[in-house]
């Protein structure tokens, strides 16, 4: 009988393929991946773009806000974690790919007008660079009203690059809300709910209401 479930088996195995690409010693917790996939409308046909799956527990949230409705995209660098994702999750369609390259991914397989991106992307172990070309993109990506989610973890919050991240989010979008900590994850995280995305180069936005 194995010690460890299947999920935490290739998470484990991803982790010492090389540790600073997952960036995270255990997957997201049920409570923290509900937390990000509550930004999912629910109602229409959403169309929901998922960056940095790993073993799926953000995708399980997303697929259950979801309910087979919309489209349902994840973005994963890791073929083998791709691999086992598509195992797991056959409604949802697995791209093998570095989200820093997400424009030539979302024209390739005709991504627009998304609803929201939700990120289990490691940033503060992203160069300041990428982080700006792949939430610009994401921001680019994103129909009015659409919006953008992803989690920090709270020991790590005045790390440089989380600090350039937090201020990086504030300069894409008029609104980033942060929500209250989520204990139950190892490690406690935060999530940022992100919404109206500033003049982002190539894009054209407008503020809303309240902007
Ligand atoms: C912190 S883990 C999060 C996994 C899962 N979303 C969760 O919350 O349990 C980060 C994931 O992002 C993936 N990843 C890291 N850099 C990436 C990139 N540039 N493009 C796409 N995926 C990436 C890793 O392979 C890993 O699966």
């Amino acid at each position: 009988m194995p010690l460890l479930p299947p999920h935490r088996v290739a998470f484990l195995a991803a982790v010492l393929r090389s540790p600073v690409t997952v960036g995270a010693v255990a997957p997201s917790s049920p409570k923290l991946a509900a937390r990000l996939a509550a930004v999912v409308p629910r109602i229409g046909q959403p169309v929901v773009v998922e960056l940095g799956p790993g073993t799926g527990s953000v995708t399980t949230a997303i697929e259950h806000r979801l309910a087979g409705r919309g489209r349902h995209v994840a973005v994963e660098i890791d073929p083998a974690l791709a691999r086992y994702l598509r195992t797991q999750h056959a409604g949802v369609e697995v791209l093998v790919g570095d989200a820093a390259d997400l424009p030539r991914l979302f024209a390739e397989y005709q991504v627009t007008e998304v609803d929201a991106v939700i990120s289990g992307l490691p940033w503060s172990l992203i160069d300041i660079d990428v982080q700006r070309a792949i939430v610009a993109a994401t921001a680019r990506s994103l129909r009015p009203g659409g919006c953008f989610t992803t989690f920090a973890y709270v020991h790590a919050l005045s790390m440089t690059r989380a600090c350039q991240f937090r201020a990086l989010l504030g300069e894409i979008f008029f609104e980033v809300l942060t929500t209250r900590t989520v204990w139950w994850n190892l490690p406690p995280a935060v999530t940022y709910v992100c919404r109206r995305p500033r003049a982002v180069q190539g894009a054209q936005r407008r503020p809303g209401p309240a902007g």
